[in-house]
This record gives C-alpha cells, structure tokens and sequence, in this order.
C-alpha cells in the first residue's frame, strides 16, 4: 500500500488499558485476550508504538474520571514509568472523563471509537468508505471537548489526535465541522447516487466477484496476498477500475489451451467485536463488495482460543448487512500451521467431510490447492453453468479424491470395480477441472497466454546487448 509521508514521525508511544468491566454489560470475551485484541488493533496503525498494556478493573465507572482515585494513581504510575504520550483506553470514555484524565495524567487519551475510526480511515478504499468514515469522525470530535481525533489535523501534517489546538479554538472548531459535515452529507449523496452506475459498469466485468471477510487479525489480507501472489496465481493483475483491495486473478486450474476461470478477489476490513454504534454506518460502506459477492470467503483464525465467538460475530455482522442466508460462502479455517499435529488431523478430518470448510495456512501455502478447487468447485454450482456426465475411477487409497467428489455433489451412481470405486458423475466443467487439478498434475502447467502476455512488447530484451 502506498504510504504517505509518514516516514519522518516517529511512532507515537502508547499505551493500552482495557477496562474490565466483569459481566455487568455482557462481556462475553476474557479480558486477557479483549487486552490482546485491543494491542493488536493499536498496533494495525503505523503511527504508533505500544509500549505498555494493563487490564484494569472497572466496576463502577466514575462518572469524572472513569477510574477509581486508587486505580487512577496505580495506572498513572504505570503509564509514567513507559514515558507514554498516547494512552488508548479500549472502551467508550466519555469527553468530560477525557479531559480530566489528559490533566490528571499528562496524555492524550483516545477511546476505542476513535482508535477503530483510526483505523477504518487508514483502510477506507472506496471514495464512499472515505467519506462515510470522514463523517463519523467529525461526529465524534464534535462531542470532544478537547480535540482527540481530526482529519483536518492531518492536513497540517502529523496524527490527527496528537497535539490539538487550546479550548479557545473550539466554537470555531465546531463550527467549521458542522461546515465541513454538511459538506461532506452532499457528498455522500452524490456518491450514493453514482454508485448505481457504477455498480451497473461493474455488472458488465464478466468475472465473478469472490470477496474475503473475517474477523481482525484472521489473516485476509495474507490470503489475498497469496492468492494473488505469482506462486499460486497464474496471472495478477490490477483492475484498473476496480478499488485497489480488488484484483482481478485467474485460477491456475487450467485446461489444456483454456485459461482457470477469471475472478475478482477483494478484500475487506476487518470486523472487530463491539463494534461502535456510530461508526456502523462506516464499516457497512467498507464493506460493500460483500453484498455483490458471488462467493463469499470467511477467514477464520482457527488456531485463536475464541475462535467460534468470533466467527459468530462475523455472521452477526453479515446477518445485519443484509447478506443473503443463502449466499454462497466457505469458511477458511486459516492458521493451522499453529495448531499442535492433533488437533491440526482432527480438523483435516471435518474439513475432509464438509465442502463448505477449508483449513489452510496462508503463511505456508498448506491446504491453498484445495481452497482453489473449492472456490471454483464452489462458482460453477453459484453460476449454474451446464452439467456433462463423466466416469470417474478412484482407487482404494485415495478417500480424499472420493470425498472431495461427494463434497461437491457431483456424484450421481458409485460401484465397486477392481482397484477401487468408480463413480458415474455429472458436473461443469470447471469442477472437472478443478477436480482434475487435485493431485497437482497441472499444477506446474504454463499457462501459454500468461507467459504471452509477460513478454515484453516489440521482442525487446532488457538483458540484450545491442
Ligand atoms: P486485519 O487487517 O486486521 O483485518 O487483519 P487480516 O485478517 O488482514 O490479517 P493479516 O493478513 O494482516 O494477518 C494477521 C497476522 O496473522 C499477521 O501477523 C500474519 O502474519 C498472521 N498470519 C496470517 N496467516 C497466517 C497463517 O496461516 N499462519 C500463521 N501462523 N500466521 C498467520
């Protein structure tokens, strides 16, 4: 990603305190790891450091300081011992509780919304998204007394919450925001207005659209990297049209002369658990690929000890986006290269038996053939393209061939034959040929238009001397 000047300032020193507030509001998370989750969040944006983090015990938040006095000095002591400048308390803090801790601790303080806006403007790609995030952002310093996050700041160079002008500016301040917001609602409209046309220019590509989804962290943006990486993909190239988290691939499944189907791949933000009401609206126009999405992947941490409440998390969020129950999706159980050799067999085993599951690694590459298949296993079902009858022989030893033809419900008849089973089938020839791709037999295979279009133009050779 392209970085902006942000090369000469040092990262910001921070510190992080997650308040526990027990289970008074329906915490479902150990604080240990909402710690953890917190830190990694943080540790997402380049501008800062994280140079100390604490749970703190919060069961009757003070109205003034949030914290109680005696905790107010213990974490006070900790915070001046790690000469912290920054110090990010993950939860709502309200603008009267930020300033008395700013002068009690000599900080800027930044609560979890404005952290999480942070970063969402760090990651918004589509002008919506930008703009969406731009808005929320305003919102909330707008309630801030003392300034703790602005766009306009970073115009003037620097972190937006860093360092902000005295209290003498903030009528103005809020005046030029209400400007400012308005400006950017008429904005937005207008976006919102084009993006039908857009998504009508979009409707012409002919390639369908597989978007990753997951929770923070999961390891999406790694996936894409692999996916559209020279090792897996036969081609990557840039979409120009497209948002920059999107890039048009093709799968390396390919047949003979027939170059693997073309797909779009995006990425997306990632979710994050409470997420901030006000900034819903934000993540929603970040996401806005999933909703066009033929095939939705779900990347899943596996190997994360809270992982099931997070993938329940994540289908919360795409329940309430408004994505279709009956959307076709794969959950990518990621990261299994972390798990001990046991736990990593029993789940080759369930991912043996379900087609809509897949474990992979995407730091080694491991299960990556499979997931391919299946996503274009997965497309020719969605697309409905047109079914051949073929005949299969699948030896004794190979389950895994069997299994995977079950999973992908092209099995019409099977009977025993000599050395193995043989199965009378009817499926696309896509699925043929990502079946066909399961032992890697083609997987080495030059793709001729591929390597076509990697020549340089007019035969001219870099290395060649004249
Ligand atoms: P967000 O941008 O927060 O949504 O995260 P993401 O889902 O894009 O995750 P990302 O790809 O940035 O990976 C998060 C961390 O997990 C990085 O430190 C990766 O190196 C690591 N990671 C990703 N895939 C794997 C994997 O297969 N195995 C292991 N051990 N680590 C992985």
């Amino acid at each position: 990603m392209a970085e902006t000047h942000s090369t000469e300032t040092r990262p910001i020193r921070s510190f992080v305190i997650h308040p526990d507030l027990g289970d008074r509001r329906g915490q479902r998370r150990a604080p240990d790891l909402a710690l953890e989750e917190a830190v990694g969040l943080a540790r997402a944006l380049p501008a800062i450091e994280v140079v100390g983090a604490t749970v703190a015990k919060l069961r009757n938040p003070s109205p003034g300081m949030l914290f109680s006095s005696g905790k107010l000095a213990e974490l006070g002591a900790e915070i001046a011992a790690v000469d912290t400048e920054l110090v990010l308390i993950d939860g709502p803090v309200t603008p009267v509780q930020q300033r008395n801790l700013e002068k009690e601790w000599d900080v800027k303080i930044l609560d979890r919304t404005g952290l999480i806006l942070e970063i969402f403007a760090d990651r918004a790609r589509t002008r919506e998204g930008v703009l969406q995030v731009e808005l929320a952002a305003l919102s909330y310093q707008r309630t801030r007394l003392v300034r703790a996050w602005t766009h306009l700041e970073r115009q003037r160079g620097g972190f937006g919450f860093v360092g902000g002008p005295g209290e003498t500016q903030i009528e103005a301040d809020r005046r030029a925001i209400d400007d400012q917001m308005i400006r950017l609602r008429r904005q937005l409209e207008r976006v919102v207005r084009t993006r039908t046309l857009h998504r009508a220019a979009r409707a012409k590509v002919p390639y369908p659209i597989v978007a990753l989804v997951g929770y923070t962290n999961a390891g999406k943006s790694t996936l894409f990297n692999r996916l559209t990486g020279a090792e897996v993909m036969a081609a990557d190239m840039l979409f120009a049209t497209l948002d920059p988290t999107m890039r048009a691939i093709h799968l390396p499944s390919a047949d003979g002369e027939a170059k693997g189907r073309r797909i779009i791949l995006s990425d997306t933000v990632g979710f994050i658990s409470d997420l901030p009401h006000e900034l819903v609206a934000a993540f929603r126009a970040t996401l806005e690929e999933v909703l066009e999405a033929d095939l939705i992947l779900h990347v899943r941490d596996i190997s994360h000890p809270e992982t099931e409440e997070q993938a329940a998390d994540v289908g919360d969020i795409l329940d309430s986006l408004g994505v279709d129950e009956d959307v076709a999706l794969i959950e990518v159980w990621n990261k299994i290269d972390a798990l001990s050799p046991d736990t990593r067999a029993a789940l080759r085993r369930t991912d043996a038996r379900r087609a809509d599951v897949q474990a992979v690694s995407a730091l080694t590459g491991e299960g990556l053939p499979d997931l391919i298949a299946a996503i274009d296993a997965r497309l020719a079902e969605v697309l409905d393209e047109p079914r051949r009858p073929g005949e299969v022989l699948v030896p004794h030893a190979d389950g895994r061939r069997r299994a995977w033809l079950h999973d992908a419900g092209v099995v019409e008849r099977e009977e025993p034959a000599e050395d193995g089973q043989r199965l009378r089938v009817l499926w696309t020839d896509r699925q043929r040929i990502a079946f066909e791709a399961l032992d890697g037999a083609r997987a080495d295979a030059a793709d001729e238009d591929d390597a076509a279009e990697q020549r340089t133009p007019g035969g001219w050779d870099p290395l060649a001397n004249d």
